[in-house]
């Protein structure tokens, strides 16, 4: 059974133990079920502009080579003025809805991370909710490119506690917004777009033979802020509001934290590295990516990388990663994946999932 068979299932189904707490109900299962956060839909939207290295060379003092050999990034997808955060997030919300079997119905919850919201408020998730027509609740997070697998543990946290059983996770970014295109730095790094998972409560048994989310870990060193960040806001009015990075600074940290990060999933679920079928990494840079690779011991064939295309789209990398390997069949019921991603805050985390 592939992956889209599977959770055509689960997303139009909710299992009856999952239903609302018993209120004195005698015909539940007396075995300690447990809720787990099941992989039921895989969505992502790409804005159709691609702008390539070279067209960026036109404008700013960098080259193709460069950019290549330090980055692997190829060319990046930018927003045209309607390709909003709530407009990108929306189609792939939709999509993972459809690649679910699941409607609007089904969901009880939407986390949107975003550092590019529509607005101040309301929350960039709410605009989602009301343009696909659901009902429940939904808030946006901010986590910058760690915000997709922060989402995932608000999500996993959520649907563990009963608090909710279909959550739509969306990760939508327009960074072309925030960049300072004279910058070469930075602006020939970053790409838009937005991908998001539906997830559904499914019944384990708290084995590590179950599938769905089997770990998060969520890390913060808000002491460097500095490193990485957005010099203005809604709240600061004298400021644009561009991004700022000591590349060099929060490479160091990212091969460091993240190679700790991965070792700390592994750990934390009795796992070695052969247990992983794919890595899905957090898409900055291309030497980030091989260094956590080299680390898991994994071939660079089981590393899903979109970085070439799609540069870093922030909080949306994970998640159209994830579409990526799914939509080419990569992606098969049972795999594990393990996710990593690091941002500004600094933020960094992992995610353990079996398919
Ligand atoms: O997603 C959030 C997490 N973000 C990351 O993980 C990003 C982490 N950092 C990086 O990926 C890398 O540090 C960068 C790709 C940002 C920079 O690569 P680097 O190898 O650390 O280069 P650098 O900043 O040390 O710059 C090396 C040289 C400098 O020239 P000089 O001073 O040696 O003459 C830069 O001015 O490369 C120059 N340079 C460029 N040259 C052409 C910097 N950017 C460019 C450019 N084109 N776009």
């Amino acid at each position: 059974m592939d992956l889209a068979t599977e959770t055509a299932t689960l997303g139009s189904r909710r299992p009856a133990e999952m239903d609302a707490p018993d209120q004195g109900a005698t015909a539940r299962p007396a075995a300690p079920l447990v809720a787990r956060a099941v992989l039921a839909g895989i969505g992502g939207y790409l804005p159709r502009t691609v702008v390539s290295n070279d067209e960026l060379a036109r404008t700013v003092d960098t080259s193709d080579a460069w950019v290549r050999e330090r980055t692997g990034i190829l060319q990046r997808h930018i927003a045209e003025p309607h390709e909003t955060c709530a407009y990108m997030a929306t189609r792939a919300a939709a999509a993972a809805l459809a690649d679910a079997g699941a409607v609007a119905g089904d969901v009880d919850a939407i986390i949107l991370a975003t550092a590019t919201p529509d607005q101040a408020f309301p929350a960039t998730a709410l605009r989602v909710q009301a343009a696909l027509g659901c009902g429940g609740f939904g808030f946006d997070l901010s986590a910058a490119c760690s915000g997709f697998i922060y989402a995932l543990s608000v999500a996993d946290g959520m649907i563990r506690a009963r608090q909710a059983r279909g959550v739509l996770v969306i990760g939508s970014e327009v960074y072309s917004r925030i960049m300072n295109w004279r910058d070469r730095g930075t602006c020939v790094l970053f790409g838009d777009g937005a991908g998001a998972v539906f997830l559904t409560a499914g019944a384990g048994r708290g084995g590590g033979g179950d599938r769905g989310i089997l770990s998060t870990h969520l890390h913060a060193d808000g002491r460097l802020g500095d490193i990485l960040y957005v010099d203005g806001a809604v709240g600061r009015a004298d400021r644009p509001g561009h991004l700022v990075m000591q590349g060099k600074e929060v490479f160091r940290h990212a091969v460091v934290r993240l190679a700790a990060a991965v070792d700390e999933a592994l750990a934390a679920n009795g796992m070695s590295h052969s247990s992983v079928d794919w890595l899905v990494p957090h898409q900055a840079n291309m030497r980030i990516v091989d260094a956590i690779a080299k680390r898991l011991h994994l071939p660079v064939e089981r590393v899903v990388v979109t970085i070439d295309r799609h540069a870093n789209t922030s909080a949306a990398s994970i998640p159209l990663a994830m579409m990526e390997a799914h939509q080419d069949g990569r992606l098969r019921p049972g795999q594990v994946l393990l996710l990593s991603a690091l941002g500004g805050g600094l933020t960094w985390g992992s995610a353990l999932i079996r398919l």
